[in-house]
C-alpha cells in the first residue's frame, strides 16, 4: 500500500548542532574582561541577549515559545493531539554568578537544545509533550534569592517579597521585571505549568570532583544537600583613618573580619558543613575611611536541615559577642533556604536504566530542580568538569563529554516517552 503522506511526514529538517558548537556562539556575551569568565545577571544586556539566543535557536527547531509569568521561557514540541499534560521538561539557566564560568545554565540549555534535535532525528513525533525550559535568576546572584523563578512558579515565595527585592544597584525585582517585559503583578505560582509537568529533567555541569574520581563522564543526581543564605548588616561608626585613634574605634570591618574567621571555624567543626562568605560590602568604602556599615552575605550547606539551622544559630551569637566586643550592632536576616532534597526515585531508577554506566551522586550545589522537586518528579545528569572548579571562569567540560551528555539526555527522554 502507498504510504499515507498525509499521517507520515518525513521527519522535520533540523540543524546538525552540537553542544560545543552552540556554546561558541554565545561565547562572547557576558564575557567578563575584568572578572575573567562570564557576568550574566537576570535581566541584563548580556543575560536578555542569552534568552533572544535560546528563542532563536528554538524557533528554528520549529518549537513553540512561551514566556511564562516569572520571567521563564518555554519551548514545546508538542504532541500531534495538541496536549500538553504529563510533559518531559528539560532545561537550565542562563543567568550566572558574577566572573562564572562558560558551563552552568548554558550547557544544560544547549544540551537539551541538541537532545531536541537527536530526538527530532529519530522520531517523527513525541509520544509525550516535551519542553525546554529557561529559569531566570537561578543564581540569585542580582536579587539574592536563588532559583528565584523556579521558586516564584512552584509558590516556595511570597511574589510580595519577590517584588521588593533589590539588587545592588536599588532597583526592585519589580522594576527591572517589568523593564524586561515580566510584568511584576502576575508573578506567582503558576498552576497551570505546574500541573503540565510529567517529569523534569537537569543537565548541570557537575560543580566537584566526583566524576572526576570516579573517571566517567556522567552521573545520575541522588540529591542536593541543604542551603541557605543570610544577609548579616554591622552598623558601627564611620571616621577618619588618619584621626581616629586605634582605641576609639567602632569598626564594622574589623567585626565583619573576626566574624569570617568565626564562620569558617565554625563550619569545621561539623564534618560535611560548607560555610561562605563570599560577598562583603564596607559603607561607604573609602581606603582612608572607617566605615560605618558592612554588610556581608552568608552561604551554608549540610546534608542535615537540622544541623544547618544549627550552624546558623551558633554563627548568629558568634556574630552577637564579637560585634559588641567590638563596639558595633549586627542584623542578620534570611534571604533563602532550601532544604536537602532526595530526587524522586522512580525517575532516578528510569535514568539508571536508560544510562547503565553513570554512577549516581549527590551535589553540594543549588538547582531549580531541587526547588521544583517537591512539586513534580525531578532527576538531574552532571556532566564531569576536569577542572573540578565552579563559580569560576575554570570550570570545564569536555567536548566529547558535552556530547555524550547531550546523547545521554535524548535517551534518556526517548526511554520515558515509552
Ligand atoms: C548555585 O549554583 C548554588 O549552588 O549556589
Ligand atoms: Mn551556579
Ligand atoms: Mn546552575
Amino acid at each position: 500500500m502507498a504510504p499515507d503522506v498525509e499521517t507520515t511526514p518525513p521527519p522535520a529538517a533540523v540543524p546538525s548542532a552540537t553542544v560545543t558548537g552552540l556554546l561558541a556562539e554565545i561565547a562572547k556575551t557576558g564575557a567578563d574582561s575584568q572578572r575573567g569568565g562570564y557576568t550574566r545577571p537576570v535581566f541584563s544586556t548580556a543575560e536578555m541577549d542569552l534568552r533572544s539566543w535560546f528563542v532563536d535557536q528554538a524557533t528554528k527547531r520549529g518549537l513553540a515559545v512561551e514566556h511564562d509569568p516569572n520571567g521563564g521561557i518555554w519551548a514545546w514540541w508538542d504532541v500531534p493531539w495538541g496536549d500538553r499534560s504529563n510533559s518531559l521538561v528539560t532545561g537550565s539557566h542562563l543567568d550566572s554568578v558574577p566572573g562564572g564560568g562558560a558551563f552552568d545554565g548554558p550547557l544544560g540549555v544547549a544540551s537539551a537544545l541538541v537532545a531536541v534535535d537527536i530526538l527530532k532525528s529519530r522520531l517523527q513525533a513525541p509520544s509525550r509533550p516535551l519542553a525546554i525550559v529557561v529559569f531566570a535568576e537561578e543564581e540569585g546572584s542580582r536579587f539574592g534569592v536563588a532559583c528565584l523563578g523556579s521558586r516564584l512558579t512552584t509558590g516556595a515565595i511570597d511574589p510580595d517579597k519577590a517584588r521588593s527585592l533589590k539588587d545592588p544597584e536599588g532597583a526592585t525585582f519589580a522594576e527591572v521585571a517589568r523593564a524586561s517585559g515580566v510584568e511584576p503583578r502576575f508573578i506567582g505560582r503558576d498552576e497551570e505549568r505546574l500541573s503540565q509537568i510529567g517529569a523534569f529533567v537537569e543537565l548541570h555541569v557537575e560543580q566537584g570532583r566526583g566524576l572526576i574520581d570516579l573517571d566517567r563522564p556522567l552521573a545520575i543526581a541522588s540529591s542536593i544537600i541543604g542551603h541557605g543564605r543570610w544577609r548579616f548588616s554591622l552598623h558601627g561608626q564611620g571616621n577618619h583613618a588618619g584621626t581616629t585613634l586605634m582605641s576609639d574605634r567602632r569598626d564594622p570591618m574589623v567585626a565583619a573580619a573576626r566574624i569570617v574567621v568565626a564562620i569558617r571555624d565554625t563550619a569545621r567543626k561539623q564534618p560535611h558543613a560548607r560555610a561562605t562568605v563570599g560577598r562583603l560590602q564596607p559603607v561607604p568604602g573609602g581606603t582612608n575611611v572607617i566605615a560605618s556599615r558592612v554588610d556581608f552575605w552568608l552561604d551554608v550547606r549540610h546534608p542535615d536541615d537540622a544541623v544547618t539551622a544549627s550552624i546558623v544559630e551558633s554563627i548568629h551569637e558568634a556574630a552577637r559577642l564579637i560585634a559588641a566586643d567590638e563596639g558595633c550592632a549586627v542584623e542578620m536576616s534570611e534571604e533563602s533556604l532550601s532544604q536537602t532534597v532526595h530526587f524522586d526515585t522512580g525517575l532516578q531508577q528510569a535514568l539508571e536504566r536508560a544510562l547503565p554506566q553513570a554512577p549516581v551522586l549527590d551535589t553540594g550545589a543549588g538547582h531549580d530542580a531541587g526547588v521544583l522537586s517537591p512539586y513534580v518528579p525531578t532527576a538531574m545528569v552532571f556532566v564531569r568538569n576536569p577542572s573540578g572548579v565552579s563559580h569560576s571562569p575554570e570550570e570545564h567540560v569536555l567536548d566529547e563529554d558535552a556530547e555524550t551528555g547531550a546523547r545521554a539526555l535524548a535517551d534518556a527522554l526517548q526511554s520515558m516517552m515509552g
